[in-house]
């Protein structure tokens, strides 16, 4: 089942990085878009703990695919994060040592075990698709927009890796419970401080933060969706979850 997802991350780990060339763009856009992407850079290279965890978690539900497509998964956040440093550097911005939402990530993942780190990580596969993709629409045509183009299609396909796993992961009415009540609370956390975090970029582009929001919780109960009730999908038989059935929500 996960062999598919193996070779998927094998693939996109050959692409040379995306260019990142900045457009002309006001100050205030400027600081606010170096500000964010700062952010963002710094959620990016966080993941590492998770890939060495995995090597003794058990579950019938996962495999030695499953393992490497993970760690491959988790070298592919880290490619993010140098993406996002080259853009800094072409807008004269700064990678940031810490900040309190990225602390905020950090805490809940350390503080967890793998099943809710693996949780936390897709809720901020959802921020990465709404806050990418709004910035992406937002910009004019440039090296950064292409670059965060990629971005926002990499986090589509996390994200729907991420729901293959708890698809797989809850076939018990217990574990569909438990996996509902876990991804309702920290989907929506995440997406309130991320929301607050960013309002100053969001205004600065004149993107209206109810309609991320609201897109950003359509997301999210599409996840839900499709792993408690993948029989409501026309490709449920299909475990991979291709071709992404996350799309639509890019094109909102
Ligand atoms: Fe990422
Ligand atoms: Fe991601």
């Amino acid at each position: 089942m996960w062999t598919e997802w193996r070779r998927h991350f094998e693939f996109t780990a050959t692409r040379p990085l995306p260019g990142t060339e900045a457009p002309e763009l006001p100050a205030d856009q400027w600081a606010a878009l170096s500000r964010s992407l700062a952010i963002f850079q710094a959620g990016e290279g966080g993941e590492g703990r998770i890939a060495k965890d995995i090597d003794t978690f058990e579950q019938p539900w996962i495999d030695e695919d499953y393992r490497a497509a993970l760690k491959l998964f988790v070298r592919e956040e880290g490619r993010h994060a140098r993406i996002l440093t080259n853009a800094l550097g072409e807008l004269g911005g700064k990678t940031l040592n810490e900040n309190w939402t990225e602390r905020l990530f950090l805490y809940g993942r350390r503080a967890m075990g793998i099943e809710l780190k693996l949780t936390v990580l897709t809720a901020a596969e959802v921020v990465g698709i709404t806050f990418y993709g709004e910035l992406m629409k937002a910009l004019p045509e440039c090296g950064l927009k292409s670059a965060l183009g990629q971005l926002c299609e990499d986090e589509t396909e996390h994200l729907a890796f991420h729901t293959a796993y708890f698809r797989a992961a809850t076939q018990t009415q217990l574990r569909k419970r438990a996996f509902s009540v876990a991804w309702r609370t920290i989907a929506s956390a995440a997406l309130s401080v991320v929301l607050l975090d960013h309002l100053a970029t969001l205004r600065a582009f004149r993107i209206p933060p109810d309609a991320v929001a609201a897109r950003s919780w359509a997301l999210i109960r599409e996840v839900e969706r499709n792993v408690l009730y993948p029989s409501s999908s026309p490709s449920a038989a299909e475990p991979r979850a291709k071709p992404n059935r996350f799309r639509s929500a890019l094109a909102a």
